[in-house]
């Protein structure tokens, strides 16, 4: 058993990782600032695992905060999710994405030195491999940025890589996520944005439940099979195991990794429409827009290192998404929807 720091760990995958956590005996304790997550998480978590959930309230850009953190508590790993991830918003305002992510980055970096802790795993996206040149990508492709977004991201692994090489006390994991899908199949956590959702299956989801007329397809004239965008869409819960298998990976040998979670099988957005439509139970209506600015055609990971180095493989389907993804946004739980 292993005391693990989980920032970020009220949001949608980190609240899914600190269930797998628990469930794989470790010790863990959330920090979270709830400037995008739910206030009543904690406790839906401690519905889950039925114990208590330690939770502290601030940010990691804080550093009298974090000193204070680890000054309370011995851990031996840090799980970094707390981070801005919306790519329109980081065009908008493209100093608070490089703030949060990359200075909260550093700053969380140097609370962890001053306390001795030298393991850590980060969110990274498969946003760093901005248009791909090779389609399934492996983690030898070239990283390029599209947006501000995408840079925090690649910085953050670039700053990662000058520490791990340079200082041999550290050890990280750096995990490219895919595009996470569905949620706890207790229905108890998931994603549910409060505005508008920019991503396909919270807005497919609440084109489900009627809070939202169709769903625009976006551009249908795309070199894939249907001429819609093709993505790697990935269970969170299965998103949430990769973190575990990263940390175990990381106390056992104390070396670094960098590997793609993703399943290795695209899904084109009329797919995922008409698996959500067999979900819910009725089809789901839909118009084709304009391609979204910034898109890429495909998405996919190849999934081989990190079934090689952490043993991990994807094992819920689209049809477990859409079902877990459903049975989040129709039960009393959503947000909106628990009143
Ligand atoms: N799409 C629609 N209509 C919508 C929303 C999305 O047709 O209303 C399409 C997109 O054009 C794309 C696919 O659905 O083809 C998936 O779009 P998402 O917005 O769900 O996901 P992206 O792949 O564009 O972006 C996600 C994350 C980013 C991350 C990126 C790569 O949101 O943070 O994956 O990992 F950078």
């Amino acid at each position: 058993m292993a005391s693990i720091l989980l920032t970020g760990g009220a949001g949608y995958i980190g609240s899914h990782t600190y269930v797998a956590l628990c469930e794989a005996g470790h010790q863990v304790t959330i920090l979270d600032d709830f400037s995008n997550a739910d206030r009543s998480v904690p406790q839906r978590l401690q519905q889950i695992t039925g114990a208590p959930v330690r939770c502290l309230e601030g940010s990691v850009l804080d550093t009298k905060f974090l000193a204070g953190v680890f000054a309370g508590q011995r851990f031996d790993a840090v799980v970094h999710f707390a981070a801005r991830k919306a790519v329109g918003e980081s065009v908008e305002k493209p100093l608070d994405y490089i703030e949060t992510n990359c200075q909260g980055l550093i700053t969380l970096l140097r609370a962890m030195e001053q306390a001795g802790v030298f393991r850590l795993v980060f969110s990274s996206s498969a946003t760093v491999y901005g248009i791909p040149d090779e389609t399934p990508t492996p983690e030898t492709a070239p990283r390029r940025a599209m947006n501000p977004y995408g840079f925090t991201k690649i910085a953050g692994e670039g700053i990662l890589e000058q520490l791990g090489q340079n200082d041999p006390r550290w050890a990280f994991g750096t995990l490219r996520y895919f595009n996470p899908a569905g949620a706890h199949s207790s229905a108890l956590i998931g994603e549910d944005p409060s505005d508008i959702p920019n991503n396909l299956m919270p807005f497919i989801a609440r084109v489900a439940t009627g809070d939202l007329p169709e769903l625009a397809v976006f551009g249908d004239d795309y070199d894939t099979p249907d001429g819609t965008g093709v993505r790697d869409y990935i269970h969170v819960e299965d998103l949430a195991h990769g973190h575990v298998l990263s940390l175990q990976a990381l106390l056992r040998e104390n070396e670094s990794h960098l590997v793609n979670l993703g399943t290795g099988r695209g899904y084109s957005v009329l797919e995922m429409l008409a698996a959500y439509s067999r979900a819910c139970g009725r089809d789901l209506p839909y118009r084709i827009a304009p391609r979204r600015a910034g898109d890429v055609p495909v998405y996919c990971a190849i999934p081989d290192k990190a079934r090689a180095l952490l043993g991990f493989q994807a094992r819920r389907d689209l049809d477990d998404m859409c079902r877990s993804s459903w049975n989040w946004i129709s039960g009393p739980h959503a947000a909106g929807k628990s009143g």
